[in-house]
Formats: structure tokens, C-alpha cells, sequence
């Protein structure tokens, strides 16, 4: 099966998707599936492989979420778009810096997304989440006609994690910012949104409902989710995330809390 992702994003997921969603795991029974921090969407994109279900997914980030909506409704004009990008930064490396420093100025949301995708993929980003050089590589993306599909079948929705609808037989997949990363992406998450996340998982929890939720590991998290199923992943597979040796993410682990046994 091949795993294709929207952008490669910080703190994207694909390389721990095999201890979010572990072969041997029972299944839990959901007939909805909620990802309210979805970024490049790695979880998501997974499980529409598969898992197929209804699926609601949103984000803070308006560029995030244009670029899913983009991909859904505009797959082939965005795959086109992309590859022009590719070939143009291949002829003159120059042609990166003129992304980078237009890219506030385009209004057309398709053209957005294109830009979006390819600053994401092939940027070199300093901690607090600015692009500073370009990648050594860029290789020519994959067509997104199958990440359309599965988003058929999503509502995208820009906005907190705090408007997600609880419901019942539904799986919640949480991956907010980690603990001190509150720079990292273009809203903050501070303390008190962890403590507000943490009565969120309360509720879904009560509602009788699923959920996973991963974040770097931290003693804070270890006390706030005292009581829920907690593995921590000694070792994580580094994700292809911001830096690449600039600014990169803490490589202390992360933790994985569930209400449910794996
Ligand atoms: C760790 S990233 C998610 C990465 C994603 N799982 C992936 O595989 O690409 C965290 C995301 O949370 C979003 N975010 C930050 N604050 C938020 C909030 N209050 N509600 C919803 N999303 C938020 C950020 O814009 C970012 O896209």
C-alpha cells in the first residue's frame, strides 16, 4: 500500500503511524472519524486507506486548510500546477526565493496552494517555523487524484479544536502542538490550550467515543493523562519535519495516550 501525504509538514505523522494504528491492534468499531489538528493529514489520509468512513478534519491554519479543499475539489489543475513548480525550480534555483517572497501577495486559492505545497516540501525552516533556504532535492510530486477521493468524504472545516462536534461510535485523533512549540505554526498553543484539550478528551471519552492522541513526551502530558492508556515511543523514526538539522523538533519521544487498550 502506498502512503501518500498532502505536504510534507512539521510534525507530520507518517512516521509514527505504525504505533498510532499498530497492526495487531483491535480494531476499535467507529463509524465516524474526527482529526481536529490535521495539518498534512498523514492520519488521515491512512485510515481512508484502510478504514473508509465519514470523516470531519480541521485546523487553525487557513493555508492548511485551502490546500485540502484545493486538493479536493481542484486535483488535477493542483497536481499540473505543482509539477510546473518542480520543473521551474529545477531550471534556477532562484525561483524558490520568488515563492517564498510572493507568496503573501497571491490572492487565487488554487495558486496558493500550489505555492503552499511546494515551500512546504522543499523548504528549509528555521525554529519558529520561517522558510530560510531551499532544499537540496526536489523530486516531481505524485498526482493527488487519490487524496481527492478520500477527501470526498471529509468535511474541512478551518477552526479550533474546541468547535469539534462529540458524538457517539466515533474515533477522535488529536496531534496538537507540543509542548513548547507554541511558535511553531501560525496559532499558538499554550498551557491552558493543553488543559482545555485534555477536558475535550474527558468528554469524547464519556461520550462512550474513541480517541488517540500524540504529543512529544513531557512530564506534563504524563500527569494530565494519568488514568487514560499511555505508550511512549522510546525512539521515534525522525519525521521529515522543519529543520533537517535547522530548528528541528525535540527528539525526546512522544507519547501516545488512548482510553482504549492496544
Ligand atoms: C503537529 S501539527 C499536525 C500534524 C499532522 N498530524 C500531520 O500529520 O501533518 C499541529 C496542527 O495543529 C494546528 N493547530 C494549532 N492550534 C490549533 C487549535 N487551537 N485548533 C486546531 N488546530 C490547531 C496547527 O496549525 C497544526 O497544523
Amino acid at each position: 500500500m502506498t502512503r501518500q501525504i498532502a505536504f510534507q509538514y512539521v510534525g507530520g505523522k507518517s512516521g509514527v503511524l505504525k504505533y498510532l494504528f499498530p497492526d495487531n491492534q483491535e480494531a476499535p468499531s467507529f463509524n465516524r472519524y474526527y482529526e481536529p489538528f490535521v495539518g498534512g493529514g498523514a492520519a488521515f489520509f491512512y485510515l481512508a486507506q484502510v478504514r473508509p468512513t465519514q470523516a470531519w478534519i480541521s485546523d487553525t491554519c487557513p493555508n492548511v486548510i485551502n490546500t485540502l479543499i484545493q486538493i479536493r475539489d481542484n486535483h488535477v489543475a493542483l497536481t499540473n500546477l505543482c509539477i510546473d513548480n518542480v520543473r521551474k525550480f529545477h531550471d534556477r534555483r532562484a525561483y524558490w526565493r520568488e515563492v517564498r517572497d510572493g507568496y503573501n501577495d497571491i490572492t487565487d486559492p488554487l495558486q496558493k496552494a500550489a505555492a503552499f505545497i511546494f515551500l512546504q516540501n522543499f523548504s528549509l525552516y528555521s525554529g519558529r517555523g520561517a522558510a530560510i533556504l531551499p532544499a537540496k532535492n526536489a523530486r516531481m510530486p505524485r498526482p493527488f487524484q487519490s487524496l481527492s477521493a478520500a477527501l470526498q468524504n471529509a468535511d474541512i472545516s478551518l477552526t479550533c479544536f474546541r468547535s469539534t462536534p462529540i458524538r457517539k461510535n466515533s474515533l477522535y485523533y488529536f496531534d496538537p502542538p507540543f509542548f513548547g512549540q507554541h511558535h511553531t505554526y501560525s496559532t499558538k498553543f499554550d498551557l491552558q490550550d493543553h488543559y482545555d484539550l485534555k477536558l475535550f478528551c474527558d468528554k469524547v471519552n464519556k461520550k462512550g467515543s474513541y480517541f488517540i492522541l500524540s504529543l512529544g513526551h513531557h512530564k506534563v502530558v504524563q500527569s494530565l493523562y494519568d488514568g487514560y492508556h499511555l505508550t511512549r515511543i522510546a525512539r521515534p523514526p525522525p519525521t521529515r519535519s522543519r529543520g533537517r538539522g535547522l530548528g528541528a523538533m525535540p527528539t525526546d519521544g512522544e507519547v501516545i495516550v488512548r482510553n482504549f487498550k492496544n
